[in-house]
């Protein structure tokens, strides 16, 4: 298996982003859920500490678009099995609206958190928007908001509109259609994503 992508498949560098970024989205929402269910109090030091996973992980999420997108753009897409054009134009707008939330969610995360900074794996911090100088410079000096009035929409458009519905409802949606060609078409869709997966000997399959 290469790094890079062939006609026939993804190479090592694109498997490894796409399930690390799914690892990511994983992390991200059963720390939050996990926090909002099982400690009410918003305050407690175990939300808190909850709340920090939360955000590691989202963040990563927001670190690893740029060299996937990247990767994307200067890599060959693998050429997908035969289906319905509908398919193929649902899966590619499909694919497109994950890049989006894959940039959204995370940078409403970041844009709408108090604090200073966000602990990453223990390893080093990022500053959070209002812990930057940016926060002063634009939200307070330029647009004349405080904190709370620059955060209240922005939390609503993460918290309520892309990460409560609109992103994990993709995800499902992507989850089932990969799904679909692997159980229903028996195709490669699944196993070209797959890493060391045996390829079926399709017409896309034998492609270089
Ligand atoms: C893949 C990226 C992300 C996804 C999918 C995501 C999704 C979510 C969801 C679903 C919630 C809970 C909404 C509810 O109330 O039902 C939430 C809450 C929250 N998110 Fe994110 N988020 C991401 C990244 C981030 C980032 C990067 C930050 C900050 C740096 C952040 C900060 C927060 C905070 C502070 C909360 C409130 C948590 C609490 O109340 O304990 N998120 N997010």
């Amino acid at each position: 298996m290469g790094l890079k992508n062939s006609y026939a498949t993804y190479g090592s560098v694109a498997k490894w982003l796409h399930w690390l970024m799914a690892l990511c989205f994983i992390g991200a929402y059963c720390a939050v859920y996990y926090g909002i269910w099982f400690f009410p109090d918003a305050r407690s030091p175990d939300r808190n500490f909850i709340r920090g996973i939360h955000t590691m992980f989202g963040l990563s999420v927001g670190l690893l678009v740029l060299p996937r997108l990247i990767w994307k753009v200067v890599n060959v897409e693998p050429h997908p099995d035969p289906a319905p054009n509908w398919q193929h134009l649902a899966a590619k707008y499909a694919h497109w609206g994950l890049y989006f939330f894959m940039i959204a969610c995370p940078l409403t995360g970041w844009l709408g958190t108090g604090g200073r900074s966000v602990n990453m794996f223990w390893l080093f911090e990022i500053p959070t928007f209002r812990g930057s100088a940016l926060f002063p410079w634009l939200v307070e000096g330029k647009l004349g908001l405080t904190f709370e009035e620059w955060e209240h929409p922005i939390d609503i458009a993460h918290k309520q509109v892309f990460g409560r519905w609109m992103a994990w409802m993709l995800i499902l949606v992507h989850i089932a259609a990969a799904l679909y060609h692997h159980v229903f078409e028996k195709d490669n869709t699944l196993r070209r994503m797959v890493p060391r997966a045996k390829l079926l000997q399709t017409e896309s399959s034998s492609e270089k």
